[in-house]
């Protein structure tokens, strides 16, 4: 293989492989694309208020067919002679009634003070700036279930129900709500009564295929010609096929990038694909790893390290190591009734699988084992986030 003069890079324009671009196009979406526009049409056409719910598990392209869509609502809009502004606020961001309502206000007033105003008033504030913008508003609530669990539904009640509160004037507020999750359990009777529950747009998980193609359209826009060989393309897609994750592909293509940048040579491999996997696999749970708290770092520790030389460990050995790893960083033991709750806390965090052991072992027991990472990496991994942390 050729390699490329020093300086010299795969990359064309890097930026369109960050998080925050939104390519105009969205390979494989038009039928979820047309699915809006016709719930959206009497918005447009009428006066019409619409809402409506977009699920699909993590990298479906619900966040970027709301965007996309949201403000091709506005041009068809303009199109009619009628005016739709909208506003896409992140609930895991702003997960309070309050925060919501102050996220939306600033659309219209940027410098709105952030205290002073109940939710009520604030809510009187939004109604009065959408009468004299004279625009109906599209609101998005992306990842909304951040929001119903820590506030309930009622904002998205009052939502639903903003126009009759004030009879006779014109459909002024529109609703979409993302989430991963199925969120109609979330909501009380009063909002799923006026919440149209029917107007669910389905986000599938994406296919090896149509991997492909959205990700041979990154490569167009980020990479100069040649630098991704389509078998290079097309093992990326392979490996993203298990989660059906487009987020995941698009950072394994740019992180396969920089290690053929690492080696200044003109093209990704496969052995470079397959590396980069390595590391982003690495560097997820990495990040998964920093948000525990100090106690079930320690309990995972005791658990890697007895992991090692074994494919199952079960909680006494677990909780043997626990004690030894106490002793050694000089941490408070908990007791077994804390312990056993770190391991199912990490369990259902997914860094741990348990299993009821089976017949033929004397007393049952539950037995622990790694599936994800190696017990070498996790204990590296988690000795120095635990040496940081003090
Ligand atoms: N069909 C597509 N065509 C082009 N790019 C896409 C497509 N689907 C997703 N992407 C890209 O994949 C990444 C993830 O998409 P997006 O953020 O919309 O996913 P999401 O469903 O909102 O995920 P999450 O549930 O984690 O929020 C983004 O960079 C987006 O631009
Ligand atoms: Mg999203």
């Amino acid at each position: 293989m050729n390699s490329s003069p020093a300086g010299a890079s795969v990359f064309k324009d890097i930026q369109k492989l960050s998080f925050d671009y939104v390519p105009e196009k969205l390979v494989h979406r038009e039928p979820q694309m047309k699915r809006l526009r016709t719930l959206f049409r009497p918005v447009v056409d009428s006066n019409f208020s619409q809402n409506a719910l977009i699920t699909g598990s993590v990298g479906t392209g619900k966040t970027h067919l709301s965007k996309i869509f949201s403000s091709d609502l506005g041009k068809m809009a303009q199109d009619k002679g009628k005016y739709i502004e909208h506003v896409l606020v992140n609930c895991r961001q702003y997960y309070t009634e309050d925060m919501v309502l102050l996220k939306i206000i600033s659309k219209f007033q940027p410098h709105f003070p952030d205290r002073g105003f109940s939710v009520p008033e604030k809510l009187e504030v939004l109604r009065k700036q959408i009468d004299k913008s004279k625009c109906h508003l599209l609101i998005v609530l992306d990842e909304v279930d951040a929001l119903l669990k820590k506030s309930g539904s009622n904002l998205i009640y009052t939502f639903t129900r903003f126009d009759e509160e004030v009879p006779g004037i014109k459909a002024s507020l529109s609703l979409i709500l993302i989430s991963q999750h199925d969120v109609f359990p979330l909501m009380d009777a009063a909002s799923l009564s006026t919440f149209k529950r029917t107007n669910v747009v389905a986000m599938d998980k994406y296919n090896g295929e149509e991997l492909k193609d959205i990700l041979m359209e990154r490569v167009e826009l980020a990479f100069y010609p040649g630098a991704v060989p389509e078998d290079s393309t097309g093992l990326i897609a392979d490996i993203a096929s298990e989660s059906g994750d487009a987020r995941f592909g698009i950072e394994l293509l740019m992180n396969s990038g920089m290690l053929a940048d690492e080696e200044r040579v003109e093209e990704i491999t496969p052995e470079h694909v397959r590396l980069a996997k390595a590391e982003t696999f690495r560097t997820i749970t990495e990040e998964k790893l920093a948000e525990l708290d100090k106690g079930k770092k320690v309990a995972l520790l005791a658990i890697a390290r007895k992991m090692k030389k074994s494919a199952y460990i079960n909680t006494g050995d677990a909780e043997d190591s626990y004690a030894v790893v106490c002793e050694e960083l000089g941490e408070k033991k908990r007791g077994h009734t804390q312990f056993w709750k770190y391991i199912k806390d990490l369990d259902a965090l997914g860094f741990i699988d348990t299993k009821i052991s089976g017949e033929g072992v004397v007393g049952k027991t539950t037995l622990i084992s790694l599936s994800e990472i190696p017990a070498g990496q996790l204990e590296e991994i988690l000795e120095r986030e635990i040496g940081g942390s003090e």
